[in-house]
C-alpha cells in the first residue's frame, strides 16, 4: 500500500529533475511576462511594478507585510488551482507548471539553489510563525537550559520560543542588543551577545532584519561570537544560533544559508513575493540532529523534511513558489537588494531632513534593509500612520511590539516618486 506521503512526494521524478536543470529560470506561461521586466539584461522597474496588481490612487509602502502575488505566480497558482479543481487526485498523481511538473523536490531545489543550501537541508511550512514554533518545539532541550532572544524579536518569535520553553522545563531571557536601534553598531551588538551567551543558553534567536526596528542585525559577526562560545562543548550543550530570516531574504543580497547560523526560519510570502501560505526552514548539517519532528511530514527523504508539517495544504500555492524565485533570479538578487537600498536610503535621507522627526533605524545600508523606522514629534505611532492613510500614503506599524514605529517598507514595485510623496505627507504631518 502506498502511502498518501510517498504519493505526494513521489511522482514527481525524473521529469522534476529534468526541469531543475533549467537554468534560466524562466518558467512556462509566466516566461513571457518575466522575460519583458528585464529590458537589455537590467530590470526596468515601471514593469516590475506594472507586474503587482496595487490599488490605484494609493501609495503602498507597506508591501512588504504580505506579499501581493506578482502576476508571473498568479498565473502559475492559476494553472495549478485549475489541475487541483478538475481532479484533487492530481495532488498525487503530479501536478505542472507549464515547463514541467513541480512538487516539493522542485521546490526545494529551488529555494536552495536561492540559498546557497542544499535541498535536502530545507523543511516547508506555511509561514514563518509555523516554522518557529517547528524549531524551538524541535529542538533537544534539557531542564535548565534557556532561549536568549531580544526584545526587539517578533512576537512570534518570542512566544514560539516561551511555548516550547514551557514544554522542556527551559526559560526563555530576553536580552537587548543595542540602546538606540538608529545609532547602533555591529561591535554594541556582537559585545552584547557575547556578555549573554550563558553555559546553559541552548539558543541564541535572532531576527536578521528587525520589523520592529529596521535593524539589520551581523549575523556573520554573531555566528561568530557563538562558534566562540561553543568552543569545549558537546553536541547538548552547544549554542544553536536561530535566525528569523523574514525580512532578509530577497531583500538582501546574500546567501542565507551561509550566514553562519544553524537555523534559518522564513517566510516565502513577504519580500520573496512566494505564494502567501508559504515558508521554508533551512537546517545546517551539523544542527540537523539536534532539532527533531512535531508533524507527521508528507514530504519523503532524510535531511531536514521530516521536519515539514505535512496535511493537505493550498498546493496550488506550494507548488508555485519556484515561479517566485525564477522572479528574483531573472531580476538578479544583487539588483533587487541595490534598489531596495537605493529606494529605503533615499526614504531615510528624507526624513532625516524633517524637522520634528526622529529615524529609528540606521542610515548605514551595512545595518539595515527595506524596513525605516520613524516617529514624529507629538504624534502617536498610530496617529501618524492614520493621517498618512488619510492622505492616500499606507505606512505599516509593528503590532505586538515594545514600541510600534511608523515604517516605510521600500519593495522593488515602489518607485523614488513613491517615496518623496510619502516624505512631503510625513512633513505634514509632523508640521
Ligand atoms: C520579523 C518577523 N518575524 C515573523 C513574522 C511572522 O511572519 P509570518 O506571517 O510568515 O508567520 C513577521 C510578520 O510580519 C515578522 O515581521
Amino acid at each position: 500500500m502506498v502511502s498518501r506521503r510517498q504519493l505526494l512526494a513521489g511522482p514527481i521524478g525524473a521529469a522534476a529533475v529534468a526541469a531543475l536543470g533549467r537554468a534560466d529560470g524562466a518558467v512556462g506561461s509566466g516566461a513571457a511576462s518575466e522575460a519583458r521586466v528585464v529590458v537589455d539584461g537590467r530590470p526596468d522597474w515601471g514593469a516590475v511594478r506594472a507586474q503587482f496588481r496595487m490599488e490605484p490612487g494609493w501609495v503602498n509602502l507597506a508591501m512588504f507585510y504580505l506579499a501581493s502575488h506578482p502576476r508571473v505566480v498568479r498565473e502559475a497558482v492559476d494553472h495549478l488551482r485549475r489541475q487541483i479543481d478538475a481532479n484533487p487526485l492530481s495532488v498525487t498523481a503530479g501536478l505542472s507548471l507549464p515547463d514541467g511538473p513541480t512538487g516539493w523536490p522542485r521546490v526545494r531545489a529551488a529555494l536552495a539553489d536561492y540559498l546557497g543550501a542544499q535541498p535536502e537541508h530545507l523543511a516547508m511550512t506555511a509561514s514563518t510563525a509555523i516554522g518557529l514554533g517547528v524549531v524551538y518545539n524541535g529542538v533537544r532541550t534539557r531542564p535548565g537550559q534557556e532561549f536568549v532572544l531580544s526584545d526587539n524579536d517578533h512576537f512570534t518569535h518570542v512566544e514560539a520560543a516561551r511555548l516550547a520553553a514551557d514544554k522542556h522545563g527551559a526559560r526563555v531571557r530576553l536580552c537587548s542588543w543595542f540602546d538606540d536601534p538608529a545609532r547602533t553598531t555591529a561591535e554594541e551588538v556582537t559585545r552584547a551577545v557575547r556578555e549573554q551567551i550563558r553555559p546553559h543558553t541552548r539558543v541564541l534567536g535572532v531576527t536578521w532584519v528587525q520589523s520592529s526596528t529596521g535593524v539589520r542585525m551581523p549575523v556573520r559577526r554573531i555566528a561568530e561570537v557563538v562558534r566562540q562560545a561553543n568552543k569545549g562543548r558537546g553536541e547538548a550543550d552547544r549554542c544553536l544560533l536561530v535566525v528569523d530570516g523574514v525580512h532578509g531574504l530577497a531583500a538582501v543580497d546574500e546567501d542565507g544559508a551561509r550566514l553562519g547560523a544553524d537555523v534559518l526560519v522564513a517566510g516565502t510570502h513577504k519580500w520573496l513575493f512566494g505564494p502567501r501560505g508559504t515558508g521554508l526552514v533551512w537546517v545546517c548539517p551539523q544542527a540537523l540532529d539536534q532539532v527533531r519532528p512535531t508533524f507527521a511530514s508528507f514530504i519523503r527523504g532524510g535531511g531536514a523534511a521530516p521536519l515539514s508539517p505535512g496535511g493537505f495544504l493550498a498546493f496550488e500555492h506550494a507548488f508555485a513558489l519556484p515561479v517566485s524565485v525564477a522572479f528574483h533570479q531573472r531580476l538578479g538578487r544583487t539588483r533587487v537588494a541595490d534598489r531596495v537600498t537605493e529606494l529605503s536610503t533615499r526614504a531615510k535621507e528624507g526624513l532625516a531632513r524633517i524637522p520634528g522627526v526622529t529615524l529609528r533605524t540606521p542610515s548605514a545600508p551595512g545595518l539595515s534593509a527595506g524596513i525605516t523606522c520613524f516617529s514624529v514629534r507629538g504624534r502617536s505611532d498610530e496617529e501618524v500612520v492614520a493621517r498618512a492613510a488619510e492622505r492616500r500614503i499606507r505606512l505599516s506599524h509593528a503590532s505586538n511590539e515594545n514600541r510600534p514605529y511608523p515604517r516605510i517598507g521600500t519593495g522593488i514595485m515602489n518607485s523614488p516618486d513613491d517615496i518623496d510623496t510619502a516624505l512631503t505627507a510625513i512633513a505634514d504631518i509632523a508640521r
